[in-house]
């Protein structure tokens, strides 16, 4: 069977992600999945810009599609032309950034309208970039945590799906903050897709609303 055809027999929603690193959040996104905390979605492939990515060896170890399209010396339109091509070869529905550390090009937000989402470890608008953990911690704030937004052309300013609360504690150094955002995170992801897959949400100006049954 081609990939369009299992994608079809399947009736899935199929995830394409895409990650740089050590794939903490794509290994909790493939466990919801194992789980079934989200029945509805397949990964269909996982494509990191980094070919010794950690993440892409865990997503072999699954018997995953695990694609390296690597970043280096090539423009960014080339480099993201060729992972747009690699996510359509792969019949993808939604795109989630998984600790996937370049900016998407305009051309790839268009490529896939509000099918591209993202996961941030700070409560939005607050701390975007790098860092945001120690950012957190210079800043002083006392609380921080992780939002899952959809992607846009601005960096980590699309329209927010959802949050988790972090507290800062006084003890707290990057990691130990690290650790903890990244437990709130694991639980994040997978309920921000369920929620975008369900399609029982609408968008007013910048607000994500939930489509409650009457
Ligand atoms: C996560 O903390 C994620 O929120 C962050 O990178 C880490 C990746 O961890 N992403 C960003 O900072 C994007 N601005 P992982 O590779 O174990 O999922």
């Amino acid at each position: 069977m081609s990939a369009p055809e299992r994608a079809e027999a399947s009736g899935r929603k199929r995830l394409g992600i895409l990650l740089s690193g050590r794939g903490s959040n794509f290994v909790a996104i493939a466990d919801a999945i194992a789980d079934d905390r989200l029945p509805g979605a397949e990964i269909a492939v996982v494509i990191s810009n980094k070919a010794d990515a950690p993440g892409l060896a865990a997503a072999r170890a699954r018997n995953l599609n695990a694609v390296s399209i690597e970043a280096r010396g090539r423009k960014r339109a080339e480099h993201d032309a060729e992972i747009i091509a690699c996510l359509r070869e792969h019949q993808v529905d939604l795109v989630c950034l998984a600790g996937y550390m370049r900016l998407l090009s305009q051309e790839f937000v268009a490529a896939f309208p509000q099918r591209i989402l993202n996961i941030h470890p700070s409560l939005l608008p607050a701390l975007p970039g790098l860092d945001a953990q120690q950012q957190a911690l210079d800043y002083g704030v006392k609380v921080t945590g992780c939002t899952v937004h959809f992607v846009d052309e601005q960096l980590d300013h699309g329209i927010i799906i959802l949050q988790k609360v972090v507290p800062v504690q006084d003890e707290d150094n990057a990691d130990t903050l690290a650790t903890r955002i990244l437990q709130q995170e694991h639980i994040a992801y997978a309920e921000a897709i369920a929620r975008v897959l369900s399609g029982q949400y609408r968008i007013t100006g910048r607000r994500y609303l939930l489509d409650h049954a009457s």
